[in-house]
């Protein structure tokens, strides 16, 4: 097992530092940034059902869920189409309206969660086209789909998923920009950039990982104790605020919750005291002016701000009490850079905790019972 760890405590943390490698597999062959092409087999054989889709809705659990959510706000900026999100296990019982001129998109890393695997059969008996996001090569959900794209992430044994869920959003926004060239819903110009932007990814999440571990680990002594934290973000790091919020309970046991900054008012402001940790996604694109000012609400009401900052912003370090600087990437691309800290101070503060971080309580890697 050691050798299996490769030289990692923890098969959570080989996974997390395996990420620029797993994102470089999964786009290998399908990204052609300088001749402009994205390709997928899976995606291109069936590209017709895509564009003349009425809507793709797309079911997964988890952090693939959470995946699916980056994928939402991905598709329907860059290929105008519209996009639902739903937990397979919601989805399989409610008596959904889904009809033949409806793409089915289902993630999940392991390719055996029992929900997941039932909304496929749902989505398939109703006429829906299905395609399957995976990792695992073979498993039933990649066998039960119409077509599919592989992550190629490599096995993930960590049960906390790390680079499962940056490989999932990677396919997606291929798909996504895909999709876009065809419809013609991005300018040649910008389809160019994300082309560019994505194949230098893999480079920027190298980068985060050296610069933000150590920045991590300190603040995870700092706050290994809390009892509460709360997780925001907005836009595209909405989803990335769910996912942080998941991956701290589920390996430190410490409650956590994930929110769009803006619904703070709606409810969870009354949380914040002196003692509570508030985990902000600040990326200077995107949204940034309105998280400064939730972060000021944050701030005078004695909550602990801990920023996630693009390097060299100078605003939220006037107001946070920690922050985390990552390199710069679009606002469409940003889940990918957002995501490492966020993994690295969970992991750092369930090893403080003295967790089980590659197997915690009550969980396991792959769900198939519902
Ligand atoms: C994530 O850290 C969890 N282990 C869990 O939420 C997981 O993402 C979920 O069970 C879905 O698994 P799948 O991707 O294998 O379908």
């Amino acid at each position: 097992e050691q050798i299996e760890k490769g030289g990692y405590d923890h098969f959570m943390l080989k996974e997390i530092y395996e990420q620029p490698n797993a994102i470089k597999d999964t786009y290998r062959g399908r990204l052609l940034a300088n001749q402009g092409i994205i390709q997928m087999a899976g995606l291109e054989d069936n590209i017709e059902k895509f564009l003349h889709a009425d809507r793709i809705m797309i079911v997964a659990c988890g952090t693939s869920w959470h995946a699916g959510l980056v994928a939402e706000y991905v598709i329907e900026e860059f290929a105008r189409i519209p996009v639902e999100v739903e937990y397979a296990s919601e989805f399989r019982y409610r008596n959904p309206i889904i009809n033949k001129n409806d793409v089915v998109i289902a993630i999940s890393q392991s390719g055996e969660t029992a929900d997941t695997l039932a909304a496929i059969k749902l989505a398939k008996e109703k006429g829906a086209f299905v395609f399957g996001v995976c990792n695992v090569v073979g498993s039933s959900i990649s066998r039960e789909t119409n077509a599919g794209a592989y992550t190629h992430a490599g096995p993930e044994i960590g049960v906390a998923s790390t680079k499962a869920f940056t490989t999932q959003i990677t396919v997606l926004t291929m798909i996504a920009l895909r999709l876009a060239k065809a419809k013609g819903t991005l300018s040649n110009s910008d389809f160019h950039r994300y082309l560019q932007e994505l194949e230098v990814i893999p480079e920027k999440v190298a980068e985060a990982l050296a610069s933000t571990n150590e920045k991590a680990k300190e603040i995870a002594t700092k706050f290994k104790n809390a009892t509460n934290c709360l997780y925001l973000g907005r836009g595209y790091n909405f989803p990335v605020a769910l996912e942080g919020a998941l991956k701290l309970k589920e390996i430190s046991y410490i409650h956590a919750e994930g929110y769009p900054a803006a619904e703070m008012k709606h409810g969870p402001i009354a949380l914040i005291d002196e003692q509570m940790p508030v985990i902000v996604i600040a990326p200077k694109q995107g949204h940034y002016d309105k998280v400064v000012s939730n972060i000021q609400e944050i701030k005078s009401r004695s909550g602990k701000i801990i920023a996630v900052v693009t390097k060299g912003d100078t605003q939220v370090k006037g107001l946070a009490d920690h922050v985390i600087e990552i390199p710069e990437t679009s606002d469409a691309l940003s889940p990918l850079i957002t995501t490492i800290p966020l993994q690295l101070l969970s992991y750092h503060i369930a090893v403080l905790r003295g967790c089980n971080v590659d197997q915690p309580r009550n969980l396991a890697k792959s769900v198939t019972v519902e």
